[in-house]
């Protein structure tokens, strides 16, 4: 959707609003696919109500986007725009054991950095892609650990009361891959209470991690990481592999060689091609095992 509205561009521009006319969702999002929109860039977390304001009162339907690693976005021109945080400068202030993170934060260099202050606690998290902001919405995790062990407070923008506010980390349920944050929040900022560890062993926990996942995901490749969640007590990639779904394809959509949960974009795969390949798996899967597997990858479709 493109706003050309000039009185509303010119409100936008006074809220700190940087716009990127026609962005394509095929560079931002991981998996490389995805149609074209506006995409709005904000600087301040206290200007987001009013931007919202001033685009609900102009009829302009908009989305958060986190790093966009963990998303797949319709094809040709999308019916909404995008909204995303930039990154502040600096982006992670410790003091002690609290790690005080933008939600803009990369994930990786925030366990990176930790890590230099002797904290450590999230060496698994190393190298899951994208923002700080989508590994709490999601609480991102493996092996064996997830972001939500660590929150202490966030600072969230909540789409329904339309205000900022700081929840402490009692206040939210972390479950495996959810949490209780309503679609329309837009994750701000969180404190992490991360454990003391020297940095040489953290270290050594981060370089076993990486090689683990070298060795079993298809880590050069456009992806959204896996694309279902693991049913109770079983594995969504194992299960695919055993029906000997890996190389299975629709246009350049593919199922990995390397780990069966995560679909690849092999050339120029479109979100119909990905779409029909995910219901071609969730299907065979569904014939074969009884499980009717559930997305992990967010899917705008609309
Ligand atoms: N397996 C196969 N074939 C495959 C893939 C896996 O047989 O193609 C087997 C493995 O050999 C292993 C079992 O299935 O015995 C589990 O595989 P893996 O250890 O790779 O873990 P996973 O359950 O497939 C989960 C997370 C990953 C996370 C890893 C490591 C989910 C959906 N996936 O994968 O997270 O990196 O554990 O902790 O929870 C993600 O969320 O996007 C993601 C990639």
């Amino acid at each position: 959707m493109r706003i050309e509205d000039k009185k509303v561009l010119g409100a936008l521009r006074e809220l700190g609003v940087e716009l990127k006319s026609d962005a394509s969702l095929t560079v931002i999002t991981y998996l490389g696919i995805g149609g074209t929109t506006d995409l709005l860039r904000l600087t301040r977390h206290e200007s987001i109500p009013e931007v919202v304001k001033l685009l609900e009162s102009n009829g302009v339907p908009f989305k958060f986007l986190g790093g966009g690693s963990n998303l797949l976005v319709a094809d040709n021109v999308r019916p909404w725009v995008v909204m995303q945080l930039t990154q502040p400068d600096p982006d992670v202030v410790i003091e002690g054991n609290i790690a005080t993170v933008d939600a803009a934060a990369d994930l990786g260099k925030t366990v990176t950095l930790c890590a230099k202050h002797d904290l450590g606690g999230m060496e698994g998290l190393i190298g899951v892609p994208g923002t700080v902001g989508g590994a709490l919405r999601m609480n991102a995790g493996a092996y064996g650990i997830q972001i939500g062990n660590y929150v202490r407070e966030v600072k969230v923008y909540r789409g329904g009361a339309r205000i900022i506010e700081t929840l402490k980390g009692d206040q939210i349920s972390f479950e495996y891959r959810h949490t209780s944050f309503a679609p329309d929040d837009m994750m701000l900022a969180v404190k992490l209470e991360l454990p003391s560890k020297p940095f040489r062993e953290i270290l050594q926990g981060i370089r076993i991690c990486n090689e683990k996942r070298r060795a079993s995901q298809p880590l050069g490749q456009k992806s959204a990481g896996c694309i279902f969640k693991n049913p109770p007590g079983a594995s969504a990639g194992r299960m695919i592999d055993e029906l000997g779904l890996k190389g299975l394809s629709v246009g350049d959509a593919r199922v990995s060689d390397r780990h069966a949960n995560f679909f690849v974009n092999a050339g120029k795969a479109s979100a119909k091609d990905m779409l029909a390949l995910i219901a071609d798996v969730r299907e065979r899967v569904h014939q074969a095992y009884g499980f009717e597997l559930e997305n992990e990858v967010v899917v705008w479709n609309a």
